[in-house]
């Protein structure tokens, strides 16, 4: 076969077109590493590329997807020998390097990182950059020091695809986690997953203009960012940490700098996609110790390549829950 399948986005007219091609094989030859995938999974990210958005992807025709697993083809560095099972996600995959919507892959081996021994290759891709982020920010608020002992966490978004697995394994480490959530009938999901609270939205929201506000929670996971994460600073008690990685809700703030220098509170940022391998090792070793992807992928759905144009539509509507898990080989 000198051909695979892959689902492209194309610039025609100015507009976007996404359509499943048949790419030549010699595409792939530039990269150090050829991968066949076997699983992917749809991020925001994702939806961002396939729909033109040149803050995410500069050049088109492009095939999206940030996230693979699949098994190594041919590795001209001899780090990896055919048919080793592996992941690759963030860096520039999916982005401004031709992503994991496809039957095939070529990266520089510097990406590629062992598939961990706990987790199928589909449930590495179930758990995908959204629980990998999730579990990057919960590492780095356990590092600032933050202990069930301490009081509640609050995780906002939370039944999107990084909240979800935040509730998740923040409840499996035996914090106490409080949801904050827009949508209505979701009260048995998040319980299900260990929330013991669940708060609306808006209260969290409701731009508020007090530099400080009582203390409600030792610390928090944002994944919304604009008034939410705000709110949420103002509220968390002395010494606490907040982990920041999204912008769904806006990206401008309206803080002060006392609840930094009079509540000495910790401000964790997320970049999933940069982060060090060295430190993707570690997230991963956590990832084996406190996610279940078991609890967490039934919230989710499992679709083929031909049905990811739909499943973009999906992820672009609000309403939307859970992560969306391609089977492609
Ligand atoms: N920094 C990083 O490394 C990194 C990595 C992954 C994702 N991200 C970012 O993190 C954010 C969340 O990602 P995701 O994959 O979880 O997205 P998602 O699946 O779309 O979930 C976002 C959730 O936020 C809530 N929400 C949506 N619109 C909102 C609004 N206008 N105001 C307040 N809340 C709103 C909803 O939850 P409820 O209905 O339950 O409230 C929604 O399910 C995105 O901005 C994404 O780009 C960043």
């Amino acid at each position: 076969m000198k051909t695979f399948k892959a689902f492209r986005t194309e610039e025609i007219n100015q507009y976007f077109v996404n359509t499943i091609q048949e790419i030549d094989k010699s595409t792939l030859e530039s990269g150090e590493v050829i991968i066949e995938v076997a699983y992917s999974g749809i991020n925001y990210k994702d939806y961002l590329s396939s729909r033109g958005n040149k803050g995410v992807t500069r050049n088109y025709p492009h095939t999206p997807g940030v996230d693979v697993s699949g098994r190594i083809v041919s590795d001209k560095t001899n780090s990896f020998h055919p048919g080793d099972e592996v992941i690759v996600m963030g860096y520039d995959l999916g982005m401004n390097r031709d992503g994991g919507f496809a039957e095939y892959i070529s990266v520089p081996a510097s990406w590629v990182l062992r598939k961990p021994e706990r987790f199928s290759l589909q449930q590495t891709m179930q758990i995908g950059t959204s629980g990998f982020t999730a579990a990057l920010g919960i590492k780095k608020m356990l590092q600032s020091g933050l202990k069930p002992a301490d009081g509640a966490i609050v995780v906002s978004g939370a039944t999107g695809g990084v909240g979800i697995w935040a509730v998740q394994m923040l409840s499996k480490l035996g914090f106490e986690v409080w949801a904050v959530t827009g949508k209505t009938g979701v009260i048995p999901m998040l319980e299900s997953l260990g929330a013991k609270q669940i708060l609306n939205r808006d209260e969290i929201m409701a731009p508020i203009e007090k530099p400080l506000l009582r203390p409600r929670w030792a610390g928090a996971f944002d994944t919304v960012g604009g008034e939410t994460l705000s709110s949420l600073l103002k509220q968390t008690s002395k010494s606490g940490s907040v982990a920041t990685c999204g912008n769904v809700g806006g990206i401008a703030l309206s803080i002060t700098v006392l609840p930094f220098i009079l509540n000495g509170i910790n401000l964790l940022g997320i970049n999933a996609a940069d982060t060090l391998m060295s430190v993707r090792e570690e997230v991963w070793a956590l990832l084996e110790e406190i996610a279940e992807p078991l609890q967490v992928s039934k919230f989710g759905k499992e679709i083929t390549l031909e049905q990811i144009g739909d499943a973009l539509d999906q992820v672009g509507k609000s309403g939307h829950i859970g992560r969306f898990t391609i089977k492609v080989k």
